[in-house]
């Protein structure tokens, strides 16, 4: 089986790569490895799977349909995970339209391409953001996710759209992931544990905003790689799932956390709530149970000390 994995350079993309990779699949990424983080850190994700004759990766963008095509031409795929977007709900207020290109023209070229070369089983990254200030928790898929608070979210919702209007019209099989805060090693820079994580290390302030009166349900990267192998691994024909830890914890916890870990104090710079963001989030991941099989294992406690052993690692800090 050939999988086309769009994002393949990011964070999640390199993990469920090598996961593929593992399981015997043909696998093909498409990333432009833009740098709105250091791009080296993408090339060092993949650099591993350059000499497997399973692998092959193109630096092209999908919002370029006619290189994009290329790709199609040259190769029939079973599935396509789209997981390309521009991340991030705060860089979202400085830099709308990067998200309009990628997140929805390049969703639009690869459902278009899914059309016309015939593949069935169109799999793409949403988020939790879409169930933006929703009082109601945890967040279900059956909730309402009518207003978005960040361009970003709302993006995020547009994709979800397009692909039923796909689905519908095409027959294409599509499944959305909302994923929950996800963290881990080969994290992106502007992921909060990994920033404060180096932060604190070079003995820099961290920014705690809302006060520190916030909670995220963070998701270790092994459980969001086994639900998203899981979704693939099953025929749905348009569903939505939660993946998420189920289990919030307080950011003043988290804190705490990333401290006992690096045995060092963190200087707090409390700030207000940012614009876009949401006070709390925690998935009710009981659809994904019953439907995908999806139990996450990693708990907070052992994820960070994972994270914080990469962090000092790689950026080679004792
Ligand atoms: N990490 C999280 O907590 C989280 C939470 C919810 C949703 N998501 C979604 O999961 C997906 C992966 O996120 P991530 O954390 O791995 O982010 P990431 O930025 O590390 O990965 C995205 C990859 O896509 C590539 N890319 C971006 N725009 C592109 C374009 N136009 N054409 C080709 N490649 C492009 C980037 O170079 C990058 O390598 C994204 O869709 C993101 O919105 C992530």
């Amino acid at each position: 089986m050939t999988i086309l994995v769009t994002g393949g350079a990011g964070f999640i993309g390199s993990h469920l790569v090598k996961k593929l990779i593992d399981l015997k699949y043909q696998v093909i990424v498409v990333d432009n490895f833009n740098d709105y983080y250091d791009p080296q850190l993408k090339h060092d994700r993949i650099k591993k799977f350059l000499k497997d004759y399973k692998f092959k990766v193109h630096q092209i963008d999908i919002d370029d349909y006619q290189k994009l095509e290329l790709v199609f031409k040259n190769q029939q795929f079973d599935k396509i995970i789209n997981l390309a977007a521009q991340a991030g709900v705060r860089h979202s207020l400085t830099h709308p339209f990067v998200y309009l290109k990628s997140n929805i023209d390049g969703m639009v070229n690869l459902l278009e391409l899914a059309k016309k070369y015939k593949v069935k089983d169109f799999i793409y990254a949403s988020s939790s953001s879409v169930y933006g200030g929703n009082k109601k928790i945890p967040f279900s898929e059956s909730d309402k996710v009518d207003s978005p608070i960040s361009l970003y979210a709302a993006t995020k919702k547009a994709d979800e759209l397009l692909a039923y209007a796909y689905h519908h019209l095409y027959h294409i099989n599509c499944v959305g992931l909302r994923f929950f805060n996800v963290y881990g090693p080969w994290g992106r820079p502007d992921n909060a544990l990994i920033k404060f994580a180096r932060n604190i290390l070079a003995d820099k302030p961290i920014a705690v905003y809302n006060y520190g009166r916030m909670a995220r349900d963070f998701t270790y990267i092994d459980d969001i790689v086994a639900g998203i192998v899981r979704a693939m691994s099953k025929n749905f024909k348009y569903e939505i799932f939660n993946l998420g830890n189920c289990y919030p914890v307080k950011l003043t916890d988290f804190i705490k956390l990333i401290e006992k870990y690096l045995g060092k104090k963190a200087k707090q710079k409390k700030m207000p709530m940012q614009p876009g963001e949401v006070k709390k989030t925690w998935a009710d991941i009981a659809k994904a149970k019953r439907l995908l099989g999806y139990q996450p294992t990693t708990g907070i406690d052992q994820g960070v000390e994972k994270v914080i052993e990469w962090v000092k690692w790689y950026y080679k800090i004792s």
